[in-house]
């Protein structure tokens, strides 16, 4: 036990040590959720939800879903999915991390290369190692980096997959997707976009960036998480079904688990379908964000806002004196970010309210001037 008692007290003394929030933190205005439309607190919704849907075998679908039969509500939410992106097939994995695992580990292989942003999601990196491609990573957002390490490495390779996050789930800030298409025909390369914060916020039906940009038809692999602005569970790859069949037969977090719940999967189509009428949502959303972007004097290209502060310590204290305000905003610490960007990371959602957004402002500059 010695061992684990003295990491875990290393990572007290460094100010990294985690913990799971306390019962106190349900009761703050929660900055930390990805409920970004405000759905998960939108009773009518699931009042009519649970009106339509048929209760029987709800809650548990038993088994992986090459086991027994595969649900209806699977395949129709599926095919929700590849018709609203216009794609071939779509097929759901059980949450955003199983996804990245299960198809960057299965895909690519020992003749292939991922390249991903330096700041790429830990579930891109996991399905990564756990592949036999090789692997590598481009500066952050930086596609000068990108082609030059194409120019150098393509011709080594059969297959090459880049991975970009469309909107930046720790910075909020975007990728240029189209400068990536570019790129992708020019070395004649897989585009992977996982599309985890921008899913239901971006494009006039929230589809993400890539509905935003036009280019759905140009990304390979669009990858979306159900339990962020969805506020279900799950995620979906929308794809050639060459890939969906693939997967279905190598990629291990999908075979080797239980299927999500059929009440999730029911909600989740129930939602995607909403999601697409939710404009009003969508530019509260933004107004919001440019909004708060300007009072904290910071830089962030979306709803996610990053307050970084620097020391560990800091960001603790920072993140203290607004949970003794009432707000609940978590500092983000390495290795989740590089070392010395402790942040505050601020999520917004569609329902706030502007006067929380200013007190916090307040609370940032006036008590904490160093900070600013
Ligand atoms: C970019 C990105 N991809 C994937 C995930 C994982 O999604 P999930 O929470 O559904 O496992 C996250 C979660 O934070 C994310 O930010």
């Amino acid at each position: 036990m010695d061992k684990y008692n003295t990491r875990l007290q290393e990572l007290k003394e460094s100010n990294n040590y985690r913990q799971l929030p306390d019962k106190e933190t349900l009761n703050l205005i929660d900055l930390c959720s990805n409920d970004y439309l405000g759905i998960n607190t939108n009773t009518h919704l699931r009042d009519e939800f649970l009106r339509e849907f048929n209760m029987d075998y709800a809650f548990s679908s038993t088994s992986s879903r090459l086991l027994s039969k595969s649900l209806e509500q699977h395949v129709l939410l599926e095919k929700t999915i590849a018709e609203s992106y216009n794609t071939e097939a779509a097929l759901l994995f059980n949450s955003g991390y199983h996804a990245n695992v299960g198809i960057l580990s299965a895909l690519p292989d020992s003749k292939d290369l991922i390249i991903a942003d330096k700041l790429i999601h830990a579930s891109v990196i996991d399905g990564a190692t756990l592949s036999s491609a090789d692997f590598m990573r481009y500066k952050h957002l930086n596609n000068e980096h990108l082609e030059l390490l194409l120019e150098k490495h393509r011709k080594n390779y059969e297959k090459v997959f880049i991975v970009s996050e469309s909107i930046f789930s720790m910075d909020g800030d975007v990728a240029n997707i189209r400068e990536l298409i570019e790129l992708k025909n020019k070395y004649n390369c897989y585009l992977y976009i996982d599309e985890a914060h921008a899913l239901g916020v971006c494009g006039k039906q929230g589809l993400g960036c890539v509905e935003a940009l036009d280019c759905m038809a140009e990304v390979d692999f669009i990858v979306g998480t159900m339990g962020k602005a969805m506020a279900s569970v799950g995620a979906f790859v929308a794809c050639q079904q060459v890939f969906v069949d693939y997967l279905i037969n190598h990629s291990r977090a999908f075979i080797f688990s239980t299927a999500l719940p059929p009440i999730n999967a029911a909600w989740s189509t129930f939602i995607f379908q909403k999601m697409k009428d939710m404009n009003a949502q969508r530019k509260r959303l933004q107004k919001l964000s440019s909004d708060f972007t300007a009072m904290l004097n910071v830089k962030s290209d979306s709803h996610i806002i990053p307050f970084v502060i620097g020391a560990n310590a800091e960001a603790i204290a920072a993140s203290q004196l607004l949970k003794q305000n009432g707000f609940n905003v978590l500092p983000i610490r390495y290795p989740t970010v590089p070392k010395n960007t402790a942040r505050l990371r601020f999520s917004l959602s569609a329902n706030m309210k502007i006067e929380n957004l200013k007190a916090i402002q307040s609370i940032l500059t006036t008590e904490t001037p160093s900070y600013e």
